[in-house]
């Protein structure tokens, strides 16, 4: 029998309940949650499981311990620091964000989700989170764990990120999110996906909601959500080049669009650039797999002095401590650059 969804009340009483003595109340942003620490967690945990940024939430924190530090930081300095966690858009728009706090809120924080939703790189689950997480209040929130979570206690079928999918997920999640406890309210709807409501193998004797489950008790849980029809992710051919002399390596500041933003790199040139036509000697070759598309690339040993252009420097093995690689990147240079070995 399908079971009635509990009322907003009941499902809150039993989420808060079950988060104050089965969720986490140890990750590094629980402790001391200012809206800024809560703002660099969220954002490094869009794509990043909680084990990964664990280390690099305490050294950013440690360096960019303030809005203040982040905004007088360098591009480079920032993007060393979220060196190896991918997706480096958030780094540039967190940085964005101190400087936005800083002009506009003088390093204060707005402490409602439509003033929160004006800083760079803050969308509605950033701000639903800073609201729930650093004061306490009302800040609906809908990740993927709160989206596999509602589609199954909901029963709903449809694929989550379509358009359809997330506007009812996003009218539930405003309609079951409390007006009070929304710390620990955001936490336990985090926790229970994490650890309970799990992608496979879903722990539902131990989770606090079965009851009320539309997938437990018609026995979907292993058909919801409904999964994404995946695609085959093309290959793409990259052609880079290696220039060394004397202690110094040739690398490109990359655009900020386009994968690899404001990241320091090998220079990269066309597959059919009339570079390749002179038969350089192959230094070695690479594989990265990104989202999107597999990147095959081969590394051109080049013969003739380069003239660096506007966005390219020689760097030194010391420099190259200070800067952001991507990396594939930064493996190659560390196994072949002769400053360094
Ligand atoms: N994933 C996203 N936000 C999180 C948080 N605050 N704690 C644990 N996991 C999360």
């Amino acid at each position: 029998m399908t079971p009635k969804p509990f009322v907003p009340e009941l499902f809150q009483e039993k989420l808060i309940h079950w988060q104050l003595s089965h969720g986490r109340h140890d990750l590094p942003w629980q402790e001391n949650p200012s809206p800024y620490r809560v703002l660099v967690s969220e954002i490094m945990l869009q794509q990043t499981q909680v084990t990964t940024v664990i280390p690099y939430f305490e050294r950013w924190m440690e360096r960019f311990s303030s809005i203040q530090a982040l905004a007088d930081a360098s591009e480079d300095e920032v993007m060393h620091y979220w060196q190896g966690l991918g997706y480096y858009s958030r780094a540039r728009n967190l940085r964005k964000a101190a400087q936005f706090l800083q002009s506009e809120y003088q390093g204060e924080f707005p402490n409602a989700v439509d003033g929160l939703l004006a800083i760079p790189g803050v969308g509605r689950y950033t701000a639903g989170a800073i609201a729930s997480f650093a004061f306490d209040t009302y800040g609906p929130i809908v990740d993927g764990n709160v989206k596999r979570l509602f589609c199954r206690f909901f029963g709903i079928e449809g694929v989550p990120g379509t358009s359809q999918v997330d506007k009812r997920l996003w009218e539930l999640a405003e309609q079951y999110t409390p007006r009070r406890q929304n710390r620990t309210f955001a936490q336990g709807l985090l926790d229970l996906g994490a650890t309970v409501c799990k992608p496979l193998n879903p722990q539902c004797i131990d989770c606090p909601l079965i009851e009320g489950c539309n997938a437990f008790h018609t026995k979907r849980t292993s058909d919801l959500p409904t999964p994404k029809v995946k695609k085959e992710v093309p290959v793409r051919q990259g052609e880079f080049l290696w220039f060394e002399k004397d202690g110094y390596l040739l690398l490109e500041k990359r655009a900020e669009d386009g994968i690899w933003g404001s990241l320091w790199c090998l220079p990269q040139i066309e597959p059919a650039s009339s570079t390749l036509n002179v038969s350089l000697p192959l230094k070695g070759t690479f594989k990265h797999t990104f989202t999107h598309f597999k990147l095959e690339a081969n590394v051109w040993q080049q013969a003739q002095a380069a003239v660096p252009s506007a966005n390219q420097q020689f760097v030194s093995a010391e420099q190259l401590r200070t800067i952001g690689l991507p990396t594939p990147i930064r493996k190659f240079v560390e196994k072949h650059f002769v400053a360094l070995i």
